[in-house]
């Protein structure tokens, strides 16, 4: 190993990272939205995704570059104080654009964006929806056109339903705007479910699958090569496949490769499989674990029985061998695919969704020397993978 120049791989979360893989399908088609008139449906899009699938980046990299074209981009996450963050950063992001601040005669002050800023910090949800209504109407009378994204959706957040509803107003009065929202599988089929918000349900759902292994091949070789390094191209291969097509687990694995092999020699198979080894320890740390902790233990069952299978699963099998009726099992079968773990093929067909998942939790199952005579269940609970009692 040597020491090499900075690395340009980003496996941390919310980075843009120096080549994003695939996604310009949705991206093209968001702006395709706001191209057109408000009434597009584009404009109002949900990124469906399981941890670490590129979410957050996605929006990022919407925003900065609709940012570039002089749309005026609102980012928030759906959490308290929402709409105070919201009423900031549209006030900021559109200083240019407001002369003077019409916000100032809501919150019933004279001052200027910094006053404005401090002003709003107390100010009572009702104030702070005022301010967004206000500026955003006098915004789109001058022109400007606004985007909005929330991050993490969250149905039993009130300022986000609250936040909704206002959109929901203002697409009535045809204003200028846009709504991208992102969540986990879970917390986007509990939004939808929810009827004080039913208009979320005609948002465009854009599901954040595997990326193609081309275009992953694509984002890999961009950032070697851009960066004073060369790779082989089975290596290359075998990184992309390795990736599952995974946003985070295409970053893991460019990370570690960058630190191996020599500066003056192109990365090779046995440098790619170094990394992926690496990968995998701290895919386990920051994904597979923090999912299936989330998890309830008979979820993490049927994740076991569907093990036996090397390739999908069939449904009613799985009933089978956990002892449960199809009714249950399709409970346990519809929440792990809301978490994102697997998915669906066809009809009565079940795989994993999430890359690697299941090799790991082979690896937990047979690795251990708990396993001798106690269930799955117990060989992940000891391993701290899964809380004792639940
Ligand atoms: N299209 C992409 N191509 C390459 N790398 C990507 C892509 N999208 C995201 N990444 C990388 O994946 C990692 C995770 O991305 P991100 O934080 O957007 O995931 P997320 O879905 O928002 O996760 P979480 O649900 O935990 O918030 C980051 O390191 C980012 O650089
Ligand atoms: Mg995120």
């Amino acid at each position: 190993m040597f020491k090499q120049s900075a690395n340009p791989f980003t496996p941390t979360f919310g980075h843009v990272p120096f080549a994003l893989a695939g996604r310009t399908d949705y991206i093209d088609d968001v702006f395709g939205g706001l191209a057109n008139s408000p009434g597009d449906p584009n404009r109002s899009t949900i990124f469906v995704g399981p941890r670490g699938s590129g979410k957050t980046v996605l929006l990022t990299a919407i925003t900065r570059e609709a940012a570039d074209l002089g749309w005026v981009c609102v980012d928030s996450s759906a959490r308290a104080g929402m709409l105070s963050t919201i009423a900031r950063r549209l006030q900021k992001n559109s200083e240019h654009l407001l002369t003077p601040p019409p916000l100032s005669d809501v919150v019933g002050v004279q001052m200027g964006p910094a006053g404005f800023t401090r002003r709003m910090r107390d100010a009572h949800p009702k104030d702070e929806i005022a301010c967004i209504e206000e500026t955003v109407e006098y915004l789109c009378e001058h022109d400007a056109c606004i985007l909005f994204t929330v991050d993490e959706v969250d149905a039993t957040c009130k300022e986000f339903c609250d936040f909704v509803d206002l959109y929901q107003y203002f697409m009535r009065k045809d204003l200028d705007v846009a709504l991208l929202l992102a969540g986990l599988p879970s917390q986007v089929s509990t939004l939808l479910s929810d009827e004080g918000i039913s208009f979320i349900r005609r948002a465009f759902q854009r599901p954040l699958d595997r990326i193609p292994l081309f275009d992953v091949e694509q984002a890999l070789l961009e950032t070697i090569e851009q960066n004073g390094r060369e790779i082989e191209s089975d290596a290359l291969a075998l990184a992309a496949s390795a990736s599952g097509g995974f946003a985070f687990a295409i970053q893991l694995i460019g990370y570690y490769l960058w630190r191996q092999g020599s500066a003056t020699s192109p990365l090779q198979t046995a440098d790619v499989q170094q990394a992926i080894d690496q990968a995998k320890q701290e895919m386990e740390r920051s994904i597979f674990v923090p999912t299936l902790r989330e998890l309830r233990p008979r979820e993490v069952e049927y994740l076991c029985a569907m093990l036996k299978d090397t390739g999908p699963s069939s449904t009613s099998s799985i009933a089978h061998r956990m002892g449960v009726s199809m009714t249950n099992a399709s409970n346990l079968r519809r929440r792990l695919i809301e978490y994102g773990v697997i998915r669906e093929v066809r009809m009565g067909l079940v795989e994993f969704e999430m890359p690697l998942i299941d090799e790991y939790l082979r690896t937990m199952d047979s690795s251990s020397n708990l396993s001798r005579g106690s269930t799955p269940l117990e060989r992940y609970q000891s391993r701290g993978v899964l809380p004792l009692e639940r």
